[in-house]
């Protein structure tokens, strides 16, 4: 007999911002395929089938149970012709030719190695492999001219590749929660990205600082930046200020305060001893050149916000991409507002709308409250 499991198709809303995404995944057989191809797409500069991918694998993590049949599938949303064959592939041979021919291609193990270093993008990548380079040993050789960031991120390679635990982004936030302290007393700092989200691994170690009076974060960034290098701490940092207003195009023109966003993307020098954790002196002892140094480059984002903009910041440097990007999606096409790392603006009233908590841009949206550990998308 068929079980009601097994007939009942799945429901779930449409817009990624409308469910609750834990970091809990029954079909991660079919989302790590999906993920993969959406990761193929981006790094071919391909980003509406990027997008395409990344939505159908949201909706698959966001079921409550391992899909068995397609039938299941029956209105779901976001779920693509050429997804759907994907997943029946999976579900009828275990695996999808597409999937397994892209991972063994040579062109997507030389993007990935060569995206994988810190300040090369797809393009830069796309270019060298038409070049003949393929990996770090012929970049190496090639001559190719680098620029810092990319020289940074080939000398810390094998450091940036390793996955950064939770230990070691609480060290940091120790480190740059006292180097806030030194600079700005009153200022505050947020762990945000990935580990606010409640993930226990991460690529970087994302952080939101403001301070509770505005204008009084100006300035902030290029003294805690050197609060930093003094000590040794940053083997690589370049502070860019925010481009916001260049970039708005919302007729009424934003207030004078809201091009002082200011980031920072750094390679931190975090070392065993600061983290402070057992499993530094395993890994020292099962690699001897860990011993030697100690230490392990991190990669570490910092983003100053005044705190007029701070909810829009936090909501925005929380993500999941994907989660922001639907969040945006929904604004413009259900409510016609835009909405930024920055501000949301109602194009109908043509007015900018204030928010002080996420909780209450989510009020604006018309949106249940999606806590950061269920925007895991
Ligand atoms: P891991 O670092 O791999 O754990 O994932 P993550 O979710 O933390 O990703 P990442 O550090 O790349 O980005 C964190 C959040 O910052 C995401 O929601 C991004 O959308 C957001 N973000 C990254 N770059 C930018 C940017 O240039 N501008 C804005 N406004 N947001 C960004
Ligand atoms: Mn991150
Ligand atoms: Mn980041």
């Amino acid at each position: 007999a068929v079980s009601d499991s097994e007939v009942t198709p799945f429901s779930v809303p449409s817009y990624a911002c409308q469910r609750r995404s834990t970091l809990e995944n029954y079909n991660a057989v079919l989302t790590d395929a999906l993920s993969l191809l959406a990761e193929n797409a981006e790094l071919s500069d391909e980003d509406g089938r990027g997008v395409a991918f990344r939505r159908a694998a949201a909706v698959l993590k966001a079921l409550p149970s391992a899909v068995t049949n397609m039938s299941q599938l029956t209105g779901l949303p976001c779920l693509g012709g050429h997804s759907l064959r994907v997943i029946k592939d999976i579900l009828e041979n275990g695996a999808s030719s597409e999937v397994e021919s892209t991972k063994e291609s040579e062109r997507f193990k030389a993007l990935k190695v060569l995206t994988g270093i810190f300040g090369v993008g797809s393009k830069t990548a796309d270019r060298w492999i038409r070049e003949g380079i393929h990996n770090l040993q012929q970049l190496r050789d090639s001559g190719q001219t680098l620029n810092r960031a990319q020289q940074a991120g080939l000398e810390h390679y094998d450091h940036i590749k390793q996955p950064v635990s939770l230990a070691e982004a609480e060290a940091i936030r120790g480190i740059v929660g006292r180097a806030v302290a030194s600079v700005s007393p009153e200022s505050q700092i947020v762990l945000t990205g990935g580990f606010r989200r409640g993930k226990l691994t991460g690529h970087d170690v994302d952080f939101l600082i403001t301070h509770p009076e505005e204008g009084s974060e100006v300035g902030l960034m290029p003294k805690l930046v050197s609060w930093l290098e003094s000590r040794g701490l940053l083997l690589y940092q370049k502070t860019t200020r925010n481009s916001y207003l260049e970039c708005s195009e919302g007729p009424g023109r934003p207030p004078s305060n809201i091009d002082r966003f200011e980031r920072c993307l750094s390679i931190f020098k975090l070392s065993a001893e600061q983290t402070g954790s057992g499993v530094q002196s395993e890994e020292i002892a099962a690699s001897p050149s860990a011993a030697e140094t100690r230490w392990r480059a991190v990669r570490v984002d910092l983003v100053v916000s005044p705190i007029s903009q701070f909810a829009f910041a936090l909501l925005g440097w929380t993500g999941s991409k994907l989660f922001e990007r639907e969040l945006r999606r929904w604004a413009g096409h259900e409510k016609g507002m835009s909405l930024s790392s920055h501000a949301l603006y109602d194009n109908k009233q043509g007015r900018y709308i204030r928010a002080s908590t996420e909780e209450e841009i989510f009020v604006h949206l018309g949106l249940e409250f999606i806590p950061p550990t269920e925007r895991n998308a």
